[in-house]
């Protein structure tokens, strides 16, 4: 008799595994080399990180975003500036991501403080989107309620028409980046019968530490 496939579905993950020996002693460029893997796997969003912020009543808050910078900075994201997560980012700047990258039996989580990524910065990414997203940006009040699909329409055909075609559409004023500044990350790679290994890494005095954490 088929089972439940909520309950009963499960793969094993069998892996070469993780240990604090093998990561690289920069928890970015460890990322930077998972990342690498996970885009020569060809999945299909290896950018994508669930984001969790905080609301006004401490009440966890999660969506998904994509990664568009990784330095010694921290990661960089592009959102509106009037979101409800640049609202909850405004009022208490932390903030944590996790990337899944499942095919790989690899999960990434990063915690840390957030800040405004400077104007110059997201003008210059502004620029290499396309003009459709451009032009949505401008459009979209996003995380506002509209009445219908047909209001989004009415509202991006206003904002076409502003721009003339040959122009460049400037960043507007209402959306950018912010930075998540890691303070703590954890690499955990799926290992057979649920013994996974996860590499946890802390930054104290300026420095990252590694340490194993049980799964
Ligand atoms: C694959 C994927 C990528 C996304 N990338 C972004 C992004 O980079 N920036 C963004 O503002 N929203 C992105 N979104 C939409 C967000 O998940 C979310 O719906 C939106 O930002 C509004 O969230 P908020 O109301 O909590 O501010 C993405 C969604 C998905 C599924």
């Amino acid at each position: 008799m088929a089972g439940d496939p909520i309950r009963d579905r499960r793969i094993q993950y069998e892996t070469d595994g993780l240990d604090v020996a093998d990561v690289d002693p920069d928890p970015v460029q460890q990322w930077r080399r998972w990342h690498f893997d996970a885009l020569e796997s060809g999945l299909i969003e290896p950018n994508a990180m669930s984001l969790a912020t905080v609301d006004p009543n401490g009440v966890p808050d999660a969506r998904i975003v994509l990664v568009r910078g990784a330095d010694d900075r921290g990661l960089t994201f592009y959102t509106n500036y009037t979101s409800a997560k640049s609202r909850q980012l405004e009022a208490n700047p932390v903030a944590a991501a996790t990337f899944g990258w499942l095919e790989l039996h690899r999960q990434v989580r990063v915690r840390g403080s957030v800040v405004r990524v400077d104007d110059a910065e997201s003008d210059a990414y502004f620029e290499t989107r396309p003009r459709g997203s451009q032009i949505g940006a401008w459009a979209s009040p996003q995380s506002r309620p509209i009445g219908g699909r047909a209001d989004l329409d009415a509202l991006v055909a206003e904002q076409t028409a502003r721009f003339d075609d040959d122009e460049p559409v400037p960043r507007p004023p209402h959306w950018g980046g912010w930075r998540l500044v890691p303070d703590e990350w954890e690499f955990w790679q799926g290992r057979a019968s649920r013994l996974h290994d996860r590499v946890r890494y802390r930054l104290t005095d300026g420095s990252w530490h590694r340490t194993r954490l049980a799964p």
